[in-house]
């Protein structure tokens, strides 16, 4: 199968590590030039560095607060200016803190709204322009909430069923530019964010976060987690240009966690 990624331009929110950073590097391992980004500096420093010794896609790195307009718009404008256009966006952010309704305050939902759905309306409007220009791949990354509420998860059941409406919406405006957009949904693979859901639940039930670990694992039909590598193929496939005449869906990539048809 013909990917065609070489060359592409990818700029990927929220990169300097877990799923994000590992679409990057599997793109880069494709030819892609991609932006990472994230807060931290001297991180993204080190994980540009590494791409780059891959020897294949052009790597560079921008460090953005996606919860500030003027940092997105940034973002967007220096990874076009650094590789003259962008053709794929991949939407992505740091987890909402875990919670349930009567423990979140007004602050933690605007923080998560911010964080979590109007950081993708930015990165969307600000990235625009550029992908008009030739068509492009938008991938939203998202959660398993968006099938199955998560218990003790609110902000998370609550804006990530936004983003699929936002997908859905701009699925349909988009297509007269051969912009193709789509979500994925991760269950649960093993990054630093899913460690520490497993010790937030830990320490609620007074038990080891392994214990945890094991019984969720226990609950997946595939009785393990993912790894970011196994969910970043799913997002490179869906950015490639093998990719032609899906939109507008979203993936669950659970090893079968959901069990809702
Ligand atoms: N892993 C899973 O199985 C799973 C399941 C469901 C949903 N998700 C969701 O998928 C997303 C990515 O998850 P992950 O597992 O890759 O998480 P992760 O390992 O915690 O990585 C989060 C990334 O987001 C960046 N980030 C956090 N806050 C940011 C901000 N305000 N501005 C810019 N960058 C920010 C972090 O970099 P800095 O801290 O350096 O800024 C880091 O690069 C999260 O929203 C998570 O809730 C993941």
């Amino acid at each position: 199968m013909e990917l065609n990624l070489l060359g592409k331009t990818a700029l990927i929110a929220a990169s300097s590590q877990g799923l994000g950073y590992a679409i990057a590097e599997s793109l880069v391992r494709e030819g892609a030039n991609v932006m990472i980004s994230g807060r931290d500096d001297e991180k993204l420093k080190q994980k540009a560095s590494a791409l780059e010794s891959i020897g294949m896609g052009k790597v560079a790195y921008q460090r953005a607060d996606l919860t500030k307009a003027t940092d997105i718009q940034q973002l967007v404008a220096v990874t076009a200016e650094t590789f003259g256009g962008i053709q794929l966006l991949v939407n992505n952010a740091g987890g909402p803190r875990a919670g349930a309704f009567e423990e979140l305050t007004d602050e933690d939902w605007q923080a998560s709204f911010d964080l979590n759905l109007l950081s993708y309306v930015r990165l969307i409007r600000e990235s625009l322009p550029y992908l008009k220009m030739q068509g492009g791949k938008i991938v939203n990354i998202a959660s398993s909430s968006i099938k199955e509420p998560i218990p003790g998860l609110i902000l998370s059941n609550t804006f990530r069923t936004g983003i699929i409406g936002l997908s859905k919406t701009l699925a349909s405006e988009l297509a007269p530019f051969n912009i193709l957009v789509n979500t994925i949904a991760p269950g649960r693979i093993a990054t630093d964010r899913v460690k520490h859901l497993d010790q937030v639940n830990a320490d609620k039930l007074g038990v080891a976060r392994e214990s945890v670990e094991s019984q969720v694992k226990a609950g997946i039909p595939l009785k393990r987690y993912g790894t970011p590598e196994e969910f970043a193929k799913v997002a490179t496939f869906l950015l490639s240009e093998a990719n032609s005449y899906m939109t507008g869906s979203a993936f669950l990539v659970d090893g079968g966690m959901i069990k809702a048809i």
